[in-house]
């Protein structure tokens, strides 16, 4: 049963892409669990460049089924923009399955998420402002719209009517905005069902067979561990499970059929949106790492924060997700340091503290305690194996594998499909 679960092990933008690309035509299947197009990955096919926001990255590979989960949130206008964007490229998007379960996020939605941002000021989440939160929460309260609805025009219409409630009492009486007109919001929904229907399936029936088969299905987390609702930096986190977890709930496969579980890690850290962030850089070498690293949100285009490489949340990100492997990314941006500080452990109210602590407080107080590793000024980027790494590199590398409780399996050492060291395979 190869089931491979790759996702984020710090706050995000940890380069997924590559690795999904790196197993490239030997999965059969790549599924999206959670989250929305609030992410952002960009797969890098020969020398095409694609930034994906909602699709599962197996959209490009001719001969893998990409599945969107019922764990998702989906936006159908966005949806189709990104079909149409890759079909005009050439790409044939027609395997596509997306859960009947999953829900849609309304036009409401994305209002809700926007207008509450503004509300909160210095408060304020720095969400993507994509209505992920907002439809998250319709899911939970239980008013949420689903993609099977779209199919029962009845149903749909008192679904809008309940979701929009409370809501328009809030818009006009709280927020001094118009109130939503359902009619308006199920004609518009209405107007997606046609183009949606061919790709509705019973997802979770499709990949169990799938796994009884043996086939190789991979399950794409977007964000990442520490953005995860209830295990990230909350509240400033996004409102799904990135975590491992989330991929048994949000494509309804067991914990049992999972083999193994890939972190995807920064070889240093960035962050998006509000939150605390221990290693934080606000000198040349914060604008350093953002410049060479190219560090840019692909969905937002807001600068990303950046810092050092943090064990402390390495370790909490293979506790939480049981991690088996990582795969470590962008290692030659940190080439040309003489020396590279790692956070080793924070120091909290004056005490060394080795885990991330449970409370927020504490967080907020986390100063980092660095150890300083060794620097190197070679190119990494035609490295093909690990011995061809400078021993400086290599060093690094085993120090964050040791400080990180999982082994190290492969490596980026540039954006290029090829320019990656694989020491254990993931197959
Ligand atoms: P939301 O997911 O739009 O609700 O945003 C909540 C938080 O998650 C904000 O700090 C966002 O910047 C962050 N976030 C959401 N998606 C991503 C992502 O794909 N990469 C990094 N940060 C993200």
């Amino acid at each position: 049963m190869p089931a491979l679960v790759l996702l984020g092990a710090q706050w995000g933008d940890e380069g997924k892409g590559k690795a999904t690309d790196l197993l490239g035509g030997s999965v059969d299947y790549v599924v999206r669990y959670q989250g929305g197009n609030n992410a952002g990955h960009t797969v890098v096919v020969g020398d095409q460049k694609y930034a994906l926001h909602l699709l599962p990255s197996g959209i490009l590979s001719p001969g893998c089924t990409p599945v969107i989960g019922n764990g998702v949130v989906v936006d159908p206008s966005v949806l189709f923009s990104e079909l149409n964007g890759l079909n005009d490229r050439g790409v044939d998007t027609s395997k596509l399955l997306i859960s009947g379960n999953a829900h849609i996020i309304t036009p409401y939605n994305v209002t809700v998420d926007k207008v509450t941002e503004r509300f909160l000021g210095k408060r304020k989440i720095g969400t993507t402002g994509r209505g992920i939160g907002p439809t998250y929460a319709d899911k939970i309260n239980r008013v949420g719209i689903r993609i099977q609805d779209l199919y029962d025009e009845s149903i749909l219409t008192q679904k809008v009517e309940a979701a929009l409630d409370g809501k328009n009492q809030l818009l006009t009486k709280v927020f001094n905005r118009r109130a939503i007109e359902v009619g308006q919001v199920v004609e518009e929904l209405l107007s997606y069902a046609d183009r949606l229907k061919p790709y509705v399936a019973d997802t979770v029936l499709v990949l169990n067979q799938a796994l009884e088969q043996d086939k190789v299905v991979l399950f794409e987390g977007g964000q990442g561990t520490l953005l995860d609702i209830d295990h990230g930096t909350y509240p400033f986190v996004t409102s799904s499970n990135p975590t491992a977890g989330g991929a048994c709930t949000g494509a309804g496969v067991g914990p049992t059929k999972i083999s193994r579980v890939i972190g995807i890690l920064k070889a240093y850290t960035t962050r998006v949106g509000s939150g605390p962030f221990p290693t934080e850089l606000f000198d040349e070498d914060g604008d350093a790492l953002r410049r060479i690293g190219g560090e840019r949100g692909v969905t937002t285009g807001r600068d990303r924060r950046c810092g050092w490489f943090d064990a402390v949340i390495a370790r909490y990100a293979t506790r939480v997700n049981g991690l088996t492997d990582f795969f470590l990314t962008k290692l030659d941006v940190l080439t040309g340091w003489e020396q590279i500080p790692v956070c080793v452990a924070y120091e909290i109210d004056g005490e060394r503290v080795e885990e991330l602590p449970y409370s927020q407080t504490d967080f907020h107080h986390a100063k980092p305690v660095y150890e300083y590793l060794p620097g190197w000024s070679e190119d990494i980027t035609k490295a093909k194996s690990f011995s061809d790494l400078p021993k400086n590199a290599q060093d690094y590398v085993k120090a964050l594998e040791e400080m990180s409780g999982a082994p190290i399996s492969a490596i980026g050492v540039g954006p290029g499909r090829d320019e990656t060291i694989e020491i254990n395979s993931f197959l």
